[in-house]
Parts: C-alpha cells; structure tokens; sequence
C-alpha cells in the first residue's frame, strides 16, 4: 500500500477535473478518479501511471446512489480520502421547458446533491484526522443574479458556494479547508455542452483560461487558505463589480445578452 496522500477528483475524464488530476499527481497524490466515460479515465491513469496510483470508479454522479458506491469502493480499498475536489458538471442549455424534468433533476443531483453527499461521506474521516482539503467547483456563474437560458445553472453553483461557505465557519477549527472555486470561461468541453462554444469562440483569447491554469490557481488558493477563488479577468471583474450593482440592472444585462439557444 502506498504511502503518498489520496485525492478523490469527480469530473476527471476532462477539462478542469483531469487538470487536476494531471496537477495532484505532481504534487505527490495518489488518486481516486471517477466519470461516466471509462475509457477517458482509462488514458489518463496509463498517463500517471506508474508514479502515481490511479484507482478508476466509473460511475454516473447523476444518480442518487453513485456517491455511496463510490465511499463504498473507496473504503474496500482501504482508501483514506486526503482531498476532495468535486468538479463533474455541465449546464443544460435552453429555456426551463426545453429540457425534461428526468435531465432537470439529474442536473441538480450531479451540481449539488452528490457533492454535498460526497462532502457528508468523506468529511467525518477528515474531522477525525484533524486534517483535510475539500475543493469544490462553483462558477463565475455563482455570483450573478439568474442565469436566463441555463435555467437552473447560477442557482445550483450559488448553491455550492454558499454550501463552501457554511461548511468552512463550521469546521474552521477543525483543521479541514473548504475552497469555493469560481473559474470564469475556460477552454474544456463544457461550452459545447452548453451551446456557447460560438460565445466562447467570440471572447478574446486572453479571458479564456486554460483547464491546467484554473487548476493551478484553485490548489495554490486551497493551500494558502483561501476560501473562495475566482480565476479569470472575467470572474475577478464580475466579483469586484456584482456586490455593487443593482439586481435589475444586472438581468437588464442579461437579458440584453442571453446565450443564443432554440426557441421552446
Ligand atoms: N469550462 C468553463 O467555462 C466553466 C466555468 C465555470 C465553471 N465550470 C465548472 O467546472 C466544472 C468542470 O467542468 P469543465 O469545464 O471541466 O467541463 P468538462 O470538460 O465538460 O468536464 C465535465 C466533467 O464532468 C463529468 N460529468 C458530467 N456529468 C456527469 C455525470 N452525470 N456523472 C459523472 N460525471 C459527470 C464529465 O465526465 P463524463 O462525461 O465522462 O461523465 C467530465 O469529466 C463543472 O462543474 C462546470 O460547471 C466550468
């Protein structure tokens, strides 16, 4: 059995979660990776491998019990949890209509249910251990008012940072660090996803950061103590200004600049 620290990272078969992956494994971890996608996970753990163990937990967070399987798989594995960074997700594009309720629900399981879950399964371990690092992926999308066309989207990620926020005052003693990180637009595959790769590709290069960069950016907070990180000249502008301006005239701004989706 290895001696190195364990990080647990959902999301890891792309983007900002497979960056932190690629990071954590630098840093010395030895990792838990899960995604729906296998064969994604597969090529990243031949990549780390064999400086760092790699344990692969395809699993799809969508679904209510994914999280317990997951602590469960972890624990027959005789896994101490050290770091937890929650960052599978993605937006459902269109009006709230456009989209079943089945995919509605599913994207509040994956956004903030099975985080919160995962947080309460691994968390008593940490408390325990007097120490642990908790990172969980929120959204310059968390900051503003609505986010009209991916409907439920600001709420959910408003929701993880609150949640960050509340775990931290309760378990500030109790040597565990809460980081809430808020990347502003970065080049992974969550703009196709979400219809606004067109958007995207409009933005200047510079305001989109690179999945390596935001990952960066969030260990380097987390490990410095910082409880919220929002990566990105467009999520630092938006976090200095929002607190300042008026609800009504921020969703006048939104609506006059709502991503471009089908009607319905
Ligand atoms: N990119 C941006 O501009 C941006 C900005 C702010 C916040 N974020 C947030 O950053 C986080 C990471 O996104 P990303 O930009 O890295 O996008 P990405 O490249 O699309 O990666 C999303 C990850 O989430 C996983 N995932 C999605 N649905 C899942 C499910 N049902 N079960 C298990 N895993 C699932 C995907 O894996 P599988 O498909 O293999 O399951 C993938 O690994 C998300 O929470 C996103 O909301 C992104």
């Amino acid at each position: 059995m290895s001696s190195r620290p364990v990080a647990l990272v959902t999301g890891a078969s792309s983007g900002i979660g497979a960056a932190f992956c690629r990071l954590l494994a630098r840093e010395g971890f030895d990792l838990v990776i899960t995604a729906r996608r296998a064969d994604r996970l597969q090529e990243l753990k031949a990549q780390l491998q064999p400086a760092t163990q790699v344990h692969l937990v395809p699993l799809d967070l969508g679904l209510a019990e994914s999280p317990r399987q997951l602590f469960t798989t972890t624990q027959q594995l005789g896994l101490t949890v050290d770091l937890l960074v929650n960052s599978a997700g993605y937006a459902l594009p269109g009006r709230y209509l456009q989209s079943s309720w089945e995919d509605q629900a599913r994207l509040i399981q994956v956004l903030a249910t099975t985080p919160a879950h995962l947080v309460h399964l691994y968390l008593p371990d940490m408390v325990r251990r007097h120490r642990g690092y908790v990172l969980n992926v929120a959204s310059l999308g968390a900051l503003v008012p609505a986010s009209p066309r991916l409907t439920l989207y600001a709420a959910l990620k408003h929701f993880v940072l609150v949640m960050n926020r509340s775990l931290r005052e309760e378990y500030a003693s109790s040597g565990i660090q809460f980081t809430a990180l808020c990347p502003g637009p970065t080049a992974t595959e969550w703009a196709a996803a979400a219809q606004l790769d067109s958007v995207f590709a409009q933005m200047p290069r510079w305001l989109v950061l690179s999945p390596d960069r935001v990952a960066t950016l969030g260990y380097n907070a987390m490990m410095s103590g910082r409880h919220v990180v929002l990566t990105g000249a467009a999520a630092r502008v938006t976090g200095a200004l929002l607190p300042f301006l008026p609800d009504a005239l921020a969703l006048k701004w939104l609506a006059n600049n709502e991503p471009p989706v089908p009607d319905g």
